[in-house]
């Protein structure tokens, strides 16, 4: 698409947020309006990826395979203005809170907070306008050389979506190697408040619109998973061993192999146990695809990962206007447990003045 095209689209996309914002507070729609909205490339050789302040996104990440054909393997649209009314989250920077906080409540220090219900009555991925969908300030950005990197800020307000005290939060997206994608994102906070950043690509390593992931392989090391209520999907609080369900994914194996098996659900949607609270990195998933030999092996430092299959991904029309459909891509969105604010025995996500949240993720592609 012609770039002038694409200006035009994002203008119409700013009127819109600026329309939105008015609502909110009036010197949040100062500092929006005085924020531009683009789309920035980081390149490494034939290794490229393009991140919009627009949610912090992640819009699309292109690599060959094992013959040297070129694919983007991330699902999204074209155009800025597009992921302004989407509801799929592709690529976005999630927060203040991802995932679900049950019944959009949750106490901290004696004091209870509501939030927005925005799927039914529990809250999903920070409220109806979570940090995927704000402009985001862009502090650095190289785009090429050897380490192509760009850095992204956000100041979230008090009060913002109901969540308590101010919260300063940076990305970092840096293509830190040949065939290497980091995605670093701290958080400080200026009053105790819940924070569980999580980065939402939809993967599908054959290339996006090509058909459903069912038949890549995937691997989680993971052993344990915290089972949820099939309707609401927010965890009964028990920590369930893998072994012997169809949520074991410890050897790799075919997406769709045991999916028959899931009770009440149209696919995964589940959060893995991939680390015991310390936070170094550590593997957290590899998937392959047969048919172009791509490979992707996740690595981060988070409690757990949401393994998510696109269950509800229906007819959306993505890039190229290329329709996505259910199983079209897989996320695998590395995070703390979902509802952590009301389940005291999952690790905390609560960050104090003085702390630092930090989050990072490396995603290492081969063909
Ligand atoms: C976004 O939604 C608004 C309100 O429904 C509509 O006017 C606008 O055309 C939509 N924008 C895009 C890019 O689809
Ligand atoms: C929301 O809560 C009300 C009251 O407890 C309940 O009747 C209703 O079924 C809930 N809705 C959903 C979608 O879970
Ligand atoms: C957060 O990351 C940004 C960008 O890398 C950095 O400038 C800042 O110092 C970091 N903040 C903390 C508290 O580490
Ligand atoms: C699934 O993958 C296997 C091996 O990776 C291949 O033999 C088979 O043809 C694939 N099936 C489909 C429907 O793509």
């Amino acid at each position: 698409m012609p770039r002038d095209l694409h200006q035009l689209l994002i203008v119409l996309a700013l009127s819109h947020v600026a329309f939105c914002l008015c609502s909110a507070r009036n010197n949040v729609m100062a500092a929006a309006e005085k924020q531009t909205v683009g789309v920035y490339e980081l390149r490494k050789g034939d290794f490229s990826i393009e991140v919009t302040n627009w949610g912090a996104t992640l819009m699309s990440v292109i690599l060959p395979d094992s013959k040297g054909n070129l694919a983007d393997v991330v699902l999204g649209y074209d155009t800025v203005a597009e992921y302004v009314n989407g509801t799929a989250y592709f690529g976005g920077l999630i927060g203040r809170v991802a995932n679900r906080i049950a019944g959009a409540r949750f106490t901290l220090d004696g004091e209870t907070y509501r939030l927005y219900a925005n799927d039914g009555n529990n809250s999903l991925h920070g409220g109806h306008r979570g940090f995927s969908k704000v402009i985001w300030t862009v502090k650095d950005h190289v785009a090429g050389g050897d380490n192509p990197y760009i850095t992204l800020y956000y100041h979230s307000f008090d009060g913002e979506q109901g969540f308590p005290g101010a919260l300063d939060v940076h990305v970092t997206y840096q293509l830190s190697s040949r065939y290497v994608l980091s995605v670093r994102m701290n958080a400080t906070a200026h009053k105790a408040t819940p924070v569980n950043l999580a980065h939402h690509a939809y993967w599908n390593l054959r290339g996006h619109g090509h058909g459903s992931i069912l038949n890549e392989t995937v691997q989680l090391f993971a052993s344990r998973y915290t089972p949820a209520d099939a309707a609401t999907l927010v965890p009964t609080g028990a920590v369930a061993p893998v072994a012997g369900t169809p949520y074991d994914f410890r050897a790799p194996a075919r997406v769709g192999a045991r999916m028959a098996g899931l009770r009440g659900v149209a696919g995964y949607d589940t959060n893995y146990v991939v680390g015991d609270g310390s936070s170094f990195l550590r593997r957290v998933a590899r998937v392959q695809d047969g048919a172009t030999g791509r490979g992707l092996e996740l690595w981060a430092d988070q409690p757990g990962v949401q393994f998510y299959t696109a269950n509800g991904l229906a007819g959306v029309k993505g890039k190229g206007g290329v329709v996505y459909g259910r199983y079209g891509a897989l996320c695998l969105e590395t995070q703390g447990f979902p509802d952590a604010v009301n389940h005291p025995n999952f690790p905390s996500q609560i960050v104090r003045p003085g702390q630092v949240y930090r989050h990072d993720m490396v995603f290492k592609f081969s063909f």
